[in-house]
């Protein structure tokens, strides 16, 4: 008898939402971000060998829609993902996303993934990995502007790789910054509400922003910011949209994931197009030195890139191979004969409805 039961290729392992979260209380927060962090840390050290372009980016009404893009020589990853700074006001998140992994071989997907939650663990974790190479020695304390989704993960991945633990909150959304102290005081973070960015970095090592605006907005001007300060700047990342006053950036030591696509989207869109800045995949392969010395003001301007996705990809493929955290999604057209597509579509007309 006909069967029209989908063959073995055409699944594809699927992570929902649902899994996503069962996967990341099962390892623990802050050791899956450890563990992503060594990931992301290998693909860095072997930069060179990626495919690797600005993503594409269509801006439209209200946000920007990404497609970002990379492969090596076995594997191929990309990443939708939207960024929409009124999305909260309608009860949308900022920032959603869901990702592919393919075999470059035959260009079959080998991972389907809700990438939401696993966009703000793979954005904390490069963020408290380049800390590592850039923070001052023994930071504890650090600034977090923007009390919104990426915030907590932010915090849990410093403490997990940076030993940070006291957390100075400031938001302009007061409901925001009270949600992220609940979240965090019940982790056992120390933490310290404030009414102002200004008031929020005083005594930090570590400054994070991390604020959603369309716009050239001025989250953190020049008498804020002090000599030895690391600044962690997240929410820069579409052209015509940072949070840093220009004359912070003149006066740091600047630390990007991929200049091309830096100098389109982060905070370096203010400055001159061969305006000098550091690659960090140079820093992790110890070819430049991070942090030199305790005077110096250091600054990661993340847009996030490709390359983190890819191995927020491969850690996900590879945590939940042979666990119940996927499940097979009938995805692939896969016909009998490859050339006879039409005629499995047709066999499907006539076959009765089970
Ligand atoms: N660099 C990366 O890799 C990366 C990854 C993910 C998200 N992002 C960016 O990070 C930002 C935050 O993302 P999210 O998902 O947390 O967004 P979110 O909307 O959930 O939170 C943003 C918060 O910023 C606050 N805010 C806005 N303007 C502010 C201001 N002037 N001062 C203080 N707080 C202010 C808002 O009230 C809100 O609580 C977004 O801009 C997003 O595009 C960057």
């Amino acid at each position: 008898m006909m069967t029209l039961a989908p063959s073995a290729l055409a699944y594809v392992p699927f992570v929902s939402v649902e899994n996503m979260m069962g996967l990341v209380n099962h390892i623990g927060i802050e050791d899956f971000l450890k563990e992503l962090a060594v990931y992301i840390e290998e693909d860095f050290k072997r930069w060179p060998e990626f495919d690797k372009t600005p993503r594409v980016a269509s801006h439209v009404p209200g946000g920007v829609i990404e497609l970002m893009p990379t492969a090596d020589k076995s594997l191929y990853g990309f990443k939708y993902v939207n960024g929409h700074p009124k999305n909260t006001k309608t009860g949308h998140q900022t920032v959603t996303a869901f990702g592919v992994l393919s075999e470059v071989t035959t260009g079959y997907p080998v991972l389907l993934t809700e990438m939401t939650v696993l966009t703000a663990l793979r954005t904390a974790a490069t963020s408290a990995l380049v800390a590592t190479y850039l923070a001052p020695k023994n930071a504890s304390v650090m600034a977090m502007i923007g009390n919104g989704a990426q915030c907590e993960f932010q915090a849990m991945a410093f403490r997990a790789l940076c030993g940070i633990n006291t957390l100075r909150l400031y938001d302009i959304d007061s409901k925001a910054t009270e949600k992220a102290q609940r979240n965090l005081v019940a982790r056992g973070f120390e933490v310290v509400t404030c009414r102002s960015a200004q008031e929020a970095v005083e005594g930090a090592h570590v400054i994070t922003t991390c604020t959603a605006d369309k716009q050239y907005a001025t989250i953190l001007t020049d008498n804020m910011v002090g000599a030895g300060q690391h600044i962690n700047a997240i929410g820069g990342d579409c052209p015509g949209k940072t949070e840093l006053h220009r004359d912070i950036l003149l006066r740091s030591d600047i630390f990007v994931e991929y200049p091309e696509q830096t100098r389109i989207e982060g905070e370096i869109q203010a400055l001159d197009d061969d305006y000098p800045v550091t690659e960090l995949w140079q820093v992790m392969r110890g070819e430049i030195p991070g942090r030199r010395d305790a005077k110096q003001l250091t600054l990661f301007d993340s847009v996030g890139f490709a390359i983190e996705d890819f191995s927020a990809l491969r850690y996900v493929r590879d945590k939940v191979a042979g666990t119940a955290f996927s499940e097979r999604l009938d995805m692939l057209a896969d016909p009998d004969d490859p050339r006879d597509l039409f005629g499995m579509v047709t066999r499907a007309e006539v076959a009765p409805a089970n």
